[in-house]
């Protein structure tokens, strides 16, 4: 194995020292994976122990993981919207908040429809509100009024927009006032803070994103961090089928089980029956498992997350410089007072009367090697899939600065797959698309 793991770092090596990019000619990604030989070591040694499913690597990195959502516990899933998908179901276990059908849930109306999706899925009801345009995220005088015109709403949830977190007193003191459930989606706030605090801190509970554009990668994956056991059994049971056995690695192999009593009177409705716990189903479950190799790319790239966040500081650094030259044009977006986000991106919103179109700019980036895109969904609501859910027209007036940055908004990276080199080409095109708008 040894001399394999050898070879696989001297290829990878060899190969990351033949990479070039040449301005014009290769892109400017907005984002990819920010690999050594070290995660494809890790992965290849897993994959060779044979080990499939998870094991010791995700034991390990769910425990060492939580820490950096401000959190002690939680449980690594496939994606961020199965996380997403996650927190709200745990909030629906009997053995849990028991929240029925129908149950209010406030969140912003723009963003990434997997934030908002699940409440759909699980049949609660988004209160919309609309967002603020300096920090795209949701506009907290707006969660104020929505709380008093629903006062049973029992769950506000969010995502901290591209890292950049909204006023986290204000916000914390509405959820106090009205008694809410906070719920943090950190799917583009990993290693950002909030007043020293790691956002999703705050929260019940919070989710994290390891797709490839998001600050660590573990190919697809997530993560759902939680504040206590019983919730991590919750979501345990709804990430594993529903099943109620929370024997972790080898605690499989125990003869009892973790819980001690693995054959018993289980089953409430067949009380003289005993029944293996490990098919045993408290919830209605699914299957959101990563797999073990995942785990172990996890392990190695969270020990790059100071890095990475001090490159995606210093790219948004010198993204906000080239832009902020043109003020007439962009309006910029900043953190919040107390805040330091590490950027998932650059947004960039053009400002009424622009003489040109948000593709115009886009278009002119895109054929010059630069990827842009829009931001998310924008207003979720005027997508295909939600049309008829509700009216056009009131969903493009209620909500206007959705509006505008569902047409006027877009962002560049800052991943570390960004250097300099690429972001003094980003702001020779910039000069140059201005340039030619002022002719
Ligand atoms: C804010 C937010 N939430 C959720 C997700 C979904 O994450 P995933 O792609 O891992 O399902 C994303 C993806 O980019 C996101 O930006």
């Amino acid at each position: 194995m040894d001399d394999i793991l050898k070879l696989v770092e001297e290829y990878i090596k060899e190969k990351d020292s033949k990479k070039t990019w040449v301005a014009g000619e290769d892109w400017v990604q907005y984002a990819g994976p920010y690999f050594t030989h070290e995660e494809y070591v890790r992965a290849v040694k897993t994959l060779l122990n044979g080990w499939l499913v998870l094991g010791a690597e995700a034991n390990k990195f769910e425990t060492k993981f939580p820490p950096l959502l401000g959190k002690e516990l939680g449980l690594f899933v496939n994606s961020g919207s199965s996380a997403n998908l996650l927190m709200l179901l745990a909030l629906t276990s009997k053995r849990g908040r028991n929240l029925p059908k129908g149950t209010k849930v406030i969140t912003p109306v723009a963003g990434f429809p997997t934030t908002i999706n699940p409440i759909f899925q699980i049949g609660f009801e988004p209160v919309f509100v609309d967002i603020e345009l300096d920090t795209l995220n949701l506009d907290l005088d707006a969660v104020e009024k929505a709380c008093q015109e629903h006062p049973d709403a029992k769950v506000i949830t969010f995502a901290h927009v591209l890292g950049n977190p909204p006023n986290m007193d204000r916000l914390m003191e509405i959820v106090k006032k009205y008694d809410l459930i906070l719920l943090e989606d950190c799917c583009d706030a990993l290693g950002s803070t909030y007043d020293g605090k790691k956002l999703g801190s705050f929260g019940e509970m919070a989710s994290c994103s390891f797709y490839p554009a998001h600050h660590i990668t573990t190919g697809e994956g997530g993560f759902v961090a939680v504040k206590d056991e019983q919730t991590e059994r919750i979501v345990r049971s709804f990430r594993e089928w529903g099943r109620g056995c929370y024997c972790i690695g080898k605690q499989n192999l125990l003869e009892k089980g973790s819980c001690g009593t693995r054959f018993n009177c289980w089953i409430p409705s067949l009380p003289d029956h005993v029944f293996d716990h490990k098919y045993v189903y408290e919830e209605i479950g699914y299957n959101m498992k990563p797999i073990e190799l995942q785990a172990s790319l996890g392990l190695v790239q969270m020990e790059k997350l100071e890095e990475i966040g001090l490159k995606r500081r210093e790219n948004y650094r010198s993204l906000f410089k080239a832009f902020s030259k043109y003020p007439e044009f962009f309006h910029l977006h900043t953190a919040q007072p107390k805040s330091d986000p590490d950027w998932f991106a650059f947004p960039v919103t053009i400002k009424d009367g622009a003489p040109f179109k948000r593709s115009d700019i886009c278009q002119f980036f895109e054929s010059k090697m630069i990827q842009t895109r829009p931001y998310f969904a924008g207003n979720i609501m005027l997508q295909p899939a939600y049309e008829g859910l509700h009216d056009k027209d009131e969903v493009i007036s209620k909500f206007p600065i959705a509006h505008k940055v569902t047409t006027d908004t877009f962002f560049l990276g800052t991943s570390p797959v960004i250097n300099k080199e690429k972001t003094d080409y980003i702001e020779y095109i910039l000069d140059c698309f201005v340039a030619a708008i002022r002719i």
